[in-house]
């Protein structure tokens, strides 16, 4: 139960944020329609007839990842579609099933544990972690409907710090992922004719790793809110993990048709984010998604950020540009990229403006 009830005059951001009730301890107030606050603008809603049930985004075996055919198949999928599902990854079902029940633990607790992990602001220099529900909330008064927390995954990073309820799970899920994110990053690079991922390259495309854990409680107006707005991400590539509960969306080829990103036991979802795709000057795509929210059930979902180091400068490898190839792309620092993309939220596609030439 929250430790204090939301009343209708109450600052909605004093409740969720700051004594960190979030959205679970507002739904938990039993409240039947949602705050004003949480109603989004009819272009950040998921319309019914905007999900395409044609379309579907591939499926990838890679318990033969040398074979050059799945290795093929990785590539082109980063290039047509930007997101794909792996199976047979080898990561042990139970990592990512107490991983995921490590979540709800986490948001489950009563305010009072949770709020010691609250920070004033999304900041990406944080060593440890925050609490929040709404990326932007300074100047964006529509609230998404989620809750969240951030372990930031590295050497310098304190996981003493992180929430008991979640730390093991995180870092077992992190031994086992880690590896995996750098043989699809290999494999990708590979595509690009760019070689191993070697002490020089490791800091560009692995520099910095951090797990979220999204908490989105069931909604009662479902089709007004949503559970993450549409966005593409930052880092080179995402890794997700997400229960079976469903409501990811991303952007179709037909560019205004949404796919659902269908659950499978055991998968994990794959994108490429806006660093690979200024990297490989547009052969990869980062492609927007949303998640929209349920009326019955909540939703947990993982999503592993592998990104360049903040003081990685990003553009276009010399290796695509060699053959006279035009750069779509400055070289811009990771790190003013970044204060950009959380100082401003530009809406999905229109993040990459700020490295375009
Ligand atoms: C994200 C994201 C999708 C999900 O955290 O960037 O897109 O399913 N999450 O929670
Ligand atoms: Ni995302």
């Amino acid at each position: 139960m929250p430790s204090s009830k939301f009343e209708p005059n109450d600052d909605i951001l004093n409740f969720v944020i700051k004594k960190a009730n979030g959205l679970k301890g507002l739904v938990d107030t039993g409240l039947e329609n949602i705050p004003n606050q949480c109603i989004q603008p009819k272009d950040q809603r998921l319309e019914k007839s905007q999900i395409d049930n044609q379309e579907s985004i591939p499926t990838i075996d890679i318990s033969n990842f040398d074979d050059l055919s799945v290795e093929k198949s990785i590539q082109d999928a980063a290039s047509k579609w930007g997101f794909f599902q792996i199976i047979n990854h080898g990561i042990p079902i139970e990592v990512l099933d107490d991983l995921k029940e490590a979540g709800h633990k986490f948001f489950e607790l009563p305010s009072e544990e949770k709020v010691k992990y609250n920070k004033e602001s999304y900041n990406a220099s944080e060593s440890v972690l925050m609490f929040w529900s709404a990326i932007g909330e300074k100047d964006e008064k529509v609230l998404e409907w989620r809750d969240g927390i951030r372990h930031s995954c590295n050497p310098q990073n304190d996981s003493n710090l992180w929430p008991p309820q979640t730390r093991n799970q995180v870092l077992e899920y992190q031994k086992w992922a880690t590896p995996l994110a750098k043989k699809l990053l290999e494999v990708l690079l590979k595509g690009l004719n760019v070689n191993e991922i070697d002490e020089s390259l490791e800091p560009l495309l692995m520099g910095t790793m951090a797990i979220n854990i999204n908490y989105y409680p069931p909604c009662p107006n479902p089709s007004i809110a949503i559970g993450f707005r549409r966005h593409c991400d930052m880092s080179c590539i995402t890794l997700l993990l997400q229960d079976d509960t469903g409501g990811l969306y991303v952007q179709g080829t037909k560019g205004d048709n949404w796919i659902h990103v269908n659950p499978i036991k055991g998968a994990l979802a794959v994108n490429i984010g806006n660093s690979l795709q200024i990297m490989s000057n547009d052969r990869y795509k980062s492609i927007e998604h949303c998640v929209a929210v349920d009326s019955s059930r909540a939703r947990i979902s993982v999503p592993l950020f592998v990104n360049p180091s903040p003081d990685s400068v990003i553009g276009p490898f010399p290796q695509i540009l060699k053959d006279g190839e035009k750069s779509m792309y400055k070289h811009v620092l990771f790190s003013d990229y970044w204060d950009h993309y959380f100082s401003k939220r530009p809406s999905g596609k229109a993040s990459l403006d700020f490295a375009k030439i």
